[in-house]
């Protein structure tokens, strides 16, 4: 077979040859920051095997707001772990920016998890005898030896204050947990979530224990920092109604993502 190379005019120049085209030059949009592909989970209880997730599919394009939505019980936050590397699936795939993560070494999970995204949860997950200031702080100071944190610790500071400033609550930033109110708790969280500038933000039920309109306000803020500071957000929700604020929505039933079958056992 002749190359199609061979029939272009000497003055042409290579690249319109079709054979030496990238492939890729047709894509315009980016890839999306997070894929996961035919996820399946299960639980040990009582030697007995619980199927959880049974094949899950997910696409998380950078640059939106991606919701997840499934009733309670159907595994949202059980895959949610699976996202953070903070569990492993028993087969399918997990992949960050193109790259594996879920069969990845410890050293690249842990920089995944501390430098790339960025975790909330319905329950806040504060430590109570801290500050929120201390709060938001606490990533920073993971993984450093005393020393190296003492040496850094204003610079520290200053950029948890601005994260607390960020959500709007720079004012309570020397309150402790117990005198925020939820919404407060959660911006907290956030700001957290935001000290080590991640590129994704998984939120498991970020609304899920506020009222309507406290709720709201988070949902704005998630939104604001979408919109302002490029951050990709992957909201997992129960609410069809919070669901719909989202740029895309897939349904989650059961442990199976839309349009997938669950495996036969046989
Ligand atoms: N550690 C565990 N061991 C056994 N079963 C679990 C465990 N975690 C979750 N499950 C079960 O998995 C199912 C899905 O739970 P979960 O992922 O929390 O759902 P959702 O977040 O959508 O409410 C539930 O039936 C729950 O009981
Ligand atoms: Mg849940």
């Amino acid at each position: 077979m002749t190359a199609a190379g061979e029939f272009l005019p000497y003055f042409l120049p290579a690249a319109f040859d079709p054979n030496l085209r990238p492939q890729t030059s047709a894509v315009i949009e980016p890839p999306p920051v997070l894929q996961a592909h035919g996820i399946y989970k299960s639980y040990q209880k009582d030697s007995l095997e619980v199927p959880v997730l049974r094949g899950v599919d997910l696409e998380v394009a950078t640059g939106q707001i991606t919701a997840m939505v499934g009733r309670s019980g159907s595994g949202k936050s059980t895959l949610m772990h699976l996202l953070a590397t903070l569990d492993t699936p028993d087969s399918g795939e997990i992949r960050f920016n193109g790259r594996r993560i879920d069969n990845a070494s410890r050293a690249e999970r842990d920089a995944y998890r501390n430098r790339d995204i960025g975790v909330i949860f319905q329950f806040y997950h504060l430590l109570p005898e801290l500050s929120a200031v201390e709060n938001v702080l606490a990533p920073m100071m993971i993984g450093k030896s005393t020393w190296a944190y003492f040496k850094t610790r204003k610079q520290a500071r200053l950029r948890a204050e601005a994260m607390l400033d960020r959500v709007g609550l720079l004012h309570r930033a020397t309150h402790k947990p117990r005198e925020l109110s939820g919404g407060e708790m959660q911006r907290t969280a956030i700001a957290r979530s935001l000290m080590n500038a991640p590129s994704l933000l998984l939120a498991d039920e970020p609304t899920g224990n506020l009222d309507a309109e406290t709720g709201l306000e988070i949902l704005k803020l998630l939104r604001g920092l979408n919109r302002d500071d490029g951050l990709t957000i992957l909201m997992i929700t129960h609410d069809d109604s919070i669901a719909a604020t989202a740029d895309s929505l897939q349904r989650m039933k059961n442990g199976i993502t839309q349009g997938n079958r669950p495996r036969r056992i046989a």
